[in-house]
């Protein structure tokens, strides 16, 4: 079993757009530009924002964060998108999920300019996806296939099983695999016997966010396992069960720890598996700053 290192090929990839960068920014007179709203108090998205932020700011992009508590009215939420979208310093329009239960989040999310939409959550966007007529894709599953493209894993022909349907990962992921020529089952919370769906699987991508979900007894030796899921644990036993090493150290210090979807188990009859942490997380957060950098290409026509 190897590792798809998600240090490693996110590095690269923020590497990469620094190299290229450097002279368009010269040349363009300013730098690609990302904009992050962000409504209510929720602690996991005040973490993936602020972590966002930084990444943006050490690369020399102009970052923005709008913040708003979850009383904003939805005339005052509408009108910083409808700024973002006519501000000339902005690139990449981002609203952080989930919202707060009482908005409409598909009305705030048509609203964002397709062009500039960092995520491609726009309907527009979502359906160029799935034609195969875009190059930009939303961050999670662009950051997965990167990482099999960095360790020449070449889909053609596998059974590959996504476990969740969200436009967020499940749907743009399986219409990516199925335009590189996998062959793609999708499941969720409804479907029937997922287990003996999963055995046949020559490639697992779960996003479902439930810890240890995917066990040993379900995958196939030589499998490829892809772990999106970002859980967080708060007893020991569940720690020591689902965790790494280093994670089980961490709930010694801090009462909680990180997993995936996937039991370590599975991992052990693996041929690749990304780790959590370490693995798709970081690559998400690279390839939004990939998206930002594109849109900044075509908006300045460099
Ligand atoms: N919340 C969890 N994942 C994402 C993502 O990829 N984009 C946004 N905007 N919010 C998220």
């Amino acid at each position: 079993m190897e590792i798809l290192d998600g240090k490693i090929v996110s590095a690269k990839v923020l590497e990469n757009i620094k190299n290229e960068s450097s002279i368009i920014i010269e040349k363009a007179g300013r730098p690609p530009g990302l904009a992050v709203v962000i409504v209510g108090d929720d602690p996991a998205s005040a973490i993936y924002v602020r972590s966002k932020e930084r990444k943006a700011r050490k690369l020399g992009f102009h970052s923005e964060v709008i913040e708003s508590n979850s009383s904003v009215s939805d005339e005052e939420l509408t009108s910083v998108i409808a700024k973002l979208n006519i501000d000339d310093k902005i690139d990449g329009i981002l609203v952080q999920l989930p919202l707060p239960e009482k908005f409409d989040t598909w009305k705030y999310l048509d609203m964002i300019d397709p062009e500039k939409d960092v995520d491609r959550f726009h309907p527009v966007n979502l359906g160029k996806i799935m034609l195969g007529r875009t190059n930009i894709y939303p961050c999670t599953p662009s950051g997965i296939v990167r990482m099999l493209d960095e360790y020449n894993v070449d889909v053609t022909g596998m059974n590959c099983v996504v476990l969740g349907r969200s436009y967020i990962v499940g749907k743009p992921m399986a219409s990516m695999l199925t335009n590189r020529n996998a062959t793609v089952t999708i499941c969720h919370s409804r479907t029937k016997n997922i287990p003996e769906i999963l055995s046949r699987a020559d490639l697992i991508v779960s996003a479902i966010g439930i810890p240890g979900f995917v066990k040993a007894d379900m995958v196939k030796d030589g499998s490829i396992l892809i772990d999106v899921g970002i859980n967080r644990v708060d007893t020991r036993e569940a720690a020591e069960e689902f965790c790494t090493s280093k994670e089980i150290e961490k709930f010694e210090k801090k009462g909680y720890a990180i997993t995936g979807d996937i039991h370590p188990a599975a991992f052990e009859k693996s041929s690749f598996y990304t780790p959590v942490p370490g693995g798709v997380g970081l690559m998400t957060v690279a390839m939004l700053m990939d998206n930002t950098f594109r849109l900044f290409l075509a908006r300045t026509g460099s």
